[in-house]
């Protein structure tokens, strides 16, 4: 069984404070950081790019789990990794090939993530499971914070366990969307272990972070 870990999601945090949103992520107990980039293309909202990454990657030592709602994605993968990406995790409806894309994350020594969107299936990824480190379940449809979590996504990360138990793999199943203390034990009983959380760790309990972190990690 793999220990539960929290990746906070910084589109909920004070965009005019990041560095000291991150170090309080990590105080707080953080297992890694949970960057949104989103393109304004791909999904109808605009974020962060390389270069804030890499200013934010100097003041923590935390992993970047680095989310790319953006495409093309292909041609953007490398400056994600040059700026400090550890993880790096890609959308199969962004990339023209899937494949190249998954070998030029590992070629550059990062582990890779696929993101499937609520409506997109697991066939979709199932040919590339041996390949990857990290499948993330999308719980709503991407774009923005605090969105409501979508409850029917569980059957897939079900579904997903049982065939990674099936083919003895052990890729992260992380979800993402509209977590909080209620919906957090489903998930887990459902096989995820790596939860992302944004409104619930940034604003629950008077905006307490550590307290949300470890709620959030509590079975
Ligand atoms: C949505 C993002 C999620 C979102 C999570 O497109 O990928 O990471 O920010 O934030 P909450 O936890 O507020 O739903
Ligand atoms: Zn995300």
């Amino acid at each position: 069984m793999k220990k539960i870990k929290i990746s906070p999601s910084i589109l909920s945090a004070d965009f005019s404070n990041l560095r000291t949103e991150i170090q309080r992520l990590e105080s707080g107990g953080a297992d890694m950081i949970h960057v949104d980039v989103m393109d304004g293309h791909f999904v109808p909202n605009l974020t962060i790019g390389p270069p804030v990454i890499k200013a934010l990657k100097k003041h923590s030592s935390l992993l970047f789990d680095v989310h790319l709602m953006i495409s093309p994605v292909h041609k953007y993968i490398q400056s994600y990794s040059e700026a400090g990406a550890d993880i790096i995790t890609i959308h199969p409806e962004a990339t023209e090939d899937l494949n190249s894309s998954i070998l030029k994350i590992k070629e550059l020594g990062k582990k890779v993530g696929i993101s499937l969107n609520p409506e997109t299936k697991i066939d979709v990824i199932l040919e590339f499971l041996e390949k990857i480190d990290l499948v993330l379940i999308m719980s709503v449809n991407p774009g923005f914070g605090g969105q409501k979590f979508m409850p029917e996504v569980l059957s897939k990360v079900k579904e997903l366990k049982k065939i990674q138990s099936e083919k003895k793999l052990n890729f992260d199943i992380e979800i993402d969307g509209g977590i909080n203390f209620e919906n957090s034990k489903k998930a887990i009983e459902a096989g995820v272990n790596i939860l992302v959380s944004g409104t619930t760790i940034f604003k629950s309990n008077n905006g307490d972070i550590k307290k949300n972190i470890e709620l959030l990690k509590s079975k």
